[in-house]
């Protein structure tokens, strides 16, 4: 006799919500391949995914990166996307890519016992290279934010190989570091528990976030390159998750999105 046939996203799914607190709020799916995780997520919610929803998948085909850029994804990563709907003002959600960094360093802390360090806004690195990027999109509709789709890609145990030469420096993932390398539905699950105790604390746990994201931040007390190619100090982290700088003539700045690149040491 033969038992039930189940598919692999049947397989995945049954593995993450076993992990998962049971009654949990929202959907979730995990198909082999997609896109972007982000994109479709974005679909998903205009066809009514509820609150906290989670689209995860094992490759995407064109993934997204900050600034407009591509997020290679080839197996062996994790792209996760998580979808809210806040009740905030469209100025009150730019600092809400902070809040995800803190909570996916707790999920890396939880799964995998390191804690990685935050490279301003939100890359999240382990001696220097880059192991996890964090796209966060807000849908907007009549100047209200109607929903905020929270993309996560970490390289779990990408091979070197199978990441562009030119990011071979900079990105790793966790096996190439030799950091310990979890299931991936055990590293989901502590993710997406992360996610929603995030969701419960924003916006009024913002001491704690920041206090947490200042103490992880290696941009902090460096000297960093700017999109327009200028120089400046890290000085200080602004009370929004903003990069306080001092440029060489003495004059400050505030960045409060954008890229702070670090000079090699
Ligand atoms: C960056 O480092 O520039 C951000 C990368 C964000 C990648 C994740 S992977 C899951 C989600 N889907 C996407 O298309 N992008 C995000």
């Amino acid at each position: 006799m033969t038992g039930p046939e189940f598919s692999g996203e049947e397989k995945r799914l049954a593995a993450l919500t076993s992990r998962l607190p049971e009654g949990r709020s929202g959907l979730l799916r995990w198909p082999e391949a997609v896109d972007s995780t982000n994109t479709r997520m974005k679909e998903w919610a205009r066809q009514g995914a509820p609150d906290r929803s989670v689209l995860l998948a094992e490759t995407q085909s064109a993934g997204r990166g900050r600034l407009g850029r591509s997020f290679v994804s080839p197996p062996g990563g994790l792209y996760l996307s998580y979808l809210l709907y806040p009740r905030l003002a469209p100025e009150d959600v730019g600092e809400i890519t902070a809040w995800v960094a803190v909570a996916v360093r707790r999920a890396l802390e939880r799964c995998c016992g390191f804690s990685p360090d935050i490279k301003w806004v939100n890359d999240l690195q382990w001696q220097g290279r880059k192991l996890c990027g964090i796209l966060c999109e807000t849908v907007l509709r009549r100047d209200r934010v109607e929903s905020l789709v929270l993309g996560i890609g970490i390289n779990v145990s990408t091979a070197e190989e199978d990441l562009p030469p030119q990011l071979r420096k900079t990105a790793a993932s966790l096996r190439s570091l030799g950091l310990p390398v979890p299931e991936k539905s055990a590293l989901a699950a502590e993710l997406i528990r992360s996610l929603d105790e995030m969701a419960g604390d924003f916006p009024q746990g913002r001491g704690k976030y920041l206090a947490e994201y200042r103490a992880a931040c290696v941009t902090l007390g460096r000297e960093v390159t700017l999109s327009d190619g200028r120089e400046a100090f890290a000085e200080a982290l602004g009370d929004g998750f903003s990069l306080l700088l001092r440029l060489p003539d003495g004059s400050r700045r505030t960045l409060r999105s954008g890229e702070a690149s670090l000079h090699r040491e």
